[in-house]
């Protein structure tokens, strides 16, 4: 996710200032950190790996002179958080520095015409390549503006820079495609940042920076043009009222909710994955033996959901592993023939690892999922892919969950096509869905807030709640009664089904709640079946539907609508989220904090 930061001061110094802010940005990312100021002509830079404190002690972030500079708090996806990697980045001759947040897709294709060209590159960021290529355009005589906005054409991906140079010493240059930018407009001081909790004790009055815009600042003003028709766009500062932590939140009362929120923007990243290690991952499971998922918590709920996937789409038999559960189970079956796909968010949690460990020592080949470039899980994996969802500072997995889930639609698919197991059609079809679901899942967030909200209230009494599905969505369910029970502590009960009339089902009474996800798929006639089956005993039901399923609309108390049309296999990224949204209003209904449920840690690293 990564924070950013840029300074224009009339007087006094500004890596403190710079140094504060990153500060402040740091729950954005930390693994790397970085500032550079202007002197008389001169770029000072400093930079380190390492948290903010320790990078400090070793380096002095305010020891660096001028009135005007870049910062920047890393959280890597690309290129491990080593000190070569850390931002800024310059171009060959260190006269322009670069800050970035984003993505960069089409990083490797400009690379390459720029060594062409005779550019020295010194680290494996896809940033690296903006320094360089406004370089180029400043050899053809460009203006420091004229250059960063050409190069900014040339550019697919998302991105927040903050450009300064020695060439035109007053100026910041920056600009936006997806990931933000605010200014903020001080005595005397033109700011910008990631977000308004950078500045905030230096100024509140903030001009938020629209996709497609590029502004200048210097410190007595800043000006913002419209990148594609360069038409001057006129925006006055707002007066903003929150504190630092409502800024951190960015005005969400809580993480949860506002990564529930950042879900569209966390899918449209992992669809901006590297290629190159996706094709990797796939050939790996292909040429496989056998493949166990491994994995915790939500993880293992990617994982199971994941399986289906596999099947379905690559004809690829797969088995999902509770992690401190593989040893026993799976252990004296593990040898050179096994693959092993970890899938952590953070990459660190003890039992996955064992679990890896283990696998490793018995020569089997271990791939990984994880959020967190650096961490152990990228150390002792043959591959692994950055799911690129940000820091999630939530103790729940929410963002980063259903963005696991898309990157392994995406490896399934890839496995498919390599297997010619299902038509070109199919495979096309299936492309264009795993886009579409961005906006999808963007839409049912929107659609369902009121209702979540209104479904709280009526249900907030019930001691327990039964979620349940069929096929894939059995995936779901799990997922959504683990969010419910660890959120808002109502224990809570899932199962496939068709499983439910095997022991379970003899819970149920009069006005006991039972959610059903039910997407419009091949399992629908039979799950209708398992409705009727709860309603005859009385059972207060709740459904996730695809919109306009009237049928399953008519027999459900209460139902959350997804919109949009999704094949089967998609469906748990999107029919989550209501399910998320209900467990986070439960608890925030309840009076507890869902950013920190008891007893729990964001990342377990004890078995
Ligand atoms: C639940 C949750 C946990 C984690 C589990 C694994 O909301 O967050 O169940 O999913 O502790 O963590 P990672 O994915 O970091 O290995």
């Amino acid at each position: 996710m990564c924070g950013i930061f840029g300074c224009a001061l009339k007087n006094g110094k500004a890596a403190p200032l710079i140094h504060a802010a990153l500060k402040r940005l740091e729950y954005r990312g930390y693994d790397s950190v970085g500032e550079a100021t202007i002197q008389n002509g001169i770029l000072n830079i400093k930079k380190d790996q390492g948290k903010i404190d320790d990078v400090h002690k070793a380096i002095d972030l305010d020891n660096l002179p001028g009135n005007i500079g870049i910062g920047h708090t890393r959280w890597a996806t690309h290129g491990a958080p080593y000190q070569v990697n850390a931002h800024p980045h310059t171009d060959c001759e260190n006269k322009i520095a670069v800050v970035h947040n984003g993505i960069i897709e089409n990083f490797s294709e400009i690379k390459k015409e720029l060594e062409g060209l005779g550019h020295e590159f010194r680290s494996k960021t896809d940033t690296e390549v903006i320094p360089h290529l406004i370089e180029e355009n400043m050899k053809k005589g460009m203006s420091l503006v004229e250059a960063v906005r050409d190069s900014l054409k040339r550019l697919s991906g998302s991105y927040a820079i903050a450009v300064l140079s020695n060439i035109e010493p007053d100026k910041i240059v920056v600009a936006r495609n997806e990931s933000p930018l605010v200014i903020g407009v001080g005595e005397e001081a033109t700011y910008c940042a990631s977000d308004i909790t950078a500045f905030l004790p230096l100024t509140n009055r903030t001009v938020i920076l629209e996709n497609g815009e590029l502004s200048v600042l210097e410190a007595d003003k800043y000006e913002i043009w419209n990148i594609d028709d360069w038409k001057p766009v006129k925006r006055e500062p707002e007066q903003v009222t929150w504190t630092t932590e409502m800024a951190q939140k960015q005005g969400y009362p809580h993480f949860m909710i506002k990564e529930i929120y950042e879900q569209p923007r966390c899918l449209r990243d992992t669809l901006r994955l590297q290629d190159l290690y996706l094709d990797l991952m796939a050939t790996f499971l292909d040429r496989a033996g056998e493949v166990f998922l491994v994995a915790a918590g939500t993880s293992y709920h990617a994982c199971l959901a994941a399986s289906y996937m596999f099947s379905d789409l690559a004809f690829l038999a797969t088995h999902p592993v509770i992690a401190s559960e593989f040893i026993e189970q799976e252990g004296m079956a593990i040898n050179i023939n096994s693959t092993i796909l970890a899938v952590s968010q953070s990459g660190e949690t003890a039992d996955t690892l064992a679990a890896v460990d283990y696998a490793r020592n018995r020569a089997a080949t271990i791939l990984g999922l994880t959020n967190a470039v650096g961490s152990t899980l990228t150390r002792i994996s043959r591959v692994y892919i950055v799911q690129q969802s940000g820091p999630e500072i939530g103790v729940a997995a929410t963002k980063t969950f259903t963005s696991q889930m898309s990157v392994l639609a995406q490896l399934a698919l890839r496995v498919s096509k390599i297997r010619g197991k299902i038509g070109h059609r199919q495979i096309e079809e299936l492309e264009k869905s795993v886009n579409q679901i961005p906006d999808i899942v963007e839409a049912t967030i929107k659609k369902n807030e009121s209702k979540v909200l209104d479904v709280v209230k009526k249900l907030k009494k019930k001691p327990v709640f039964f979620f349940l599905g069929r096929g894939i969505s059995s995936a779901t369910a799990q997922e959504a009664r683990l969010k419910l029970m660890e959120i808002a502590y109502v224990p809570s009960i899932a199962y496939p089904a068709g499983e439910s009339k095997h022991g379970p089902i003899s819970l149920v009474e009069p006005g006991f709640p039972v959610v059903f996800v039910c997407p419009r798929d091949e399992t629908r006639k039979t799950i209708v079946g398992n409705i009727m089956e709860m309603k005859a005993r009385g059972a207060s039901i709740i459904s996730v539907i695809e919109e306009g399923d009237e049928e399953i609309k008519s027999l459900s108390d209460e139902y959350f609508e997804v919109p949009g049309s999704l094949p089967e296999i998609l469906t748990p990224i999107a029919f989550i989220v209501p399910l998320q949204q209900l467990a986070y209003y439960m608890a925030v209904e309840k009076g507890l904090n869902p950013d920190m449920p008891r007893n729990l840690a964001k990342s377990v690293t004890v078995k």
